[in-house]
């Protein structure tokens, strides 16, 4: 396993749709080898996910992961690691909360997107498997953020007021303690 080199906004790849993984390329070392990658560069980063277009890989492949006390993350529930590939996600109903996000190719800067809290996730596991699942709360927009990336949409892309772009240090400076009441909220009632 090594680590890989994140892109970063405005690398031509991170806006470019990540074509289908077929079944014989997903058995294959390469592919077996970029998602173990993947891991290791997310967990160095301390992202709670990473598509393969952010290493350079335009593949419909992500990984998530977040575990207690993640420090980009500590309001989310954690989520166990999750490798999708060539996922699909839907909204179950109209309802969408308002959560503040990061992201590992967008340095520095987090903002306001309004997400879905209750999706149905399909997707194949890194070993083929055919998985259907309900994702809700904070781990909902997670997947849709990780999904955004497969093609290629940032989530600078869908802040709804971008006067809620901040750095890191303002966030926790000035919106921290707001969005934190928000999110306990939102963990409360999904428990995720
Ligand atoms: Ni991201």
């Amino acid at each position: 396993m090594s680590r890989r080199e994140i892109l970063e906004i405005g690398h031509p790849v991170l806006r470019e749709r990540a074509r289908e993984v077929t079944r014989d390329e997903l058995r294959s070392d390469r592919v077996q080898r970029l998602i173990d990658d993947m891991i290791e560069t997310m967990r160095a980063a301390h992202g709670a996910g990473l598509a393969a277009n952010q290493v350079g890989a335009t593949l419909r492949i992500a990984v998530v992961e977040v575990t207690e006390g993640n420090p980009r993350y500590p309001y989310k529930a954690p989520i166990p690691l999750t490798v999708i590939v060539n996922p699909a996600i839907e909204p179950l109903d109209d309802e969408t909360a308002r959560i503040n996000e990061g992201c590992l190719s967008v340095p520095n800067l987090r903002g306001e997107v309004p997400r879905h809290l209750r999706v149905s996730l399909r997707y194949f596991d890194r070993q083929g498997v055919e998985h259907e699942e309900l994702r809700s709360g904070l781990t909902a927009g997670t997947f849709q953020h990780e999904v955004d990336h497969l093609d290629g949409t940032l989530f600078v892309d869908r802040v709804a007021d971008p006067r809620t772009l901040a750095t890191w240090a303002e966030f926790e400076r000035f919106h921290r303690e707001a969005f934190l009441a928000r999110a306990a909220g939102i963990v409360q009632r999904f428990g995720s």
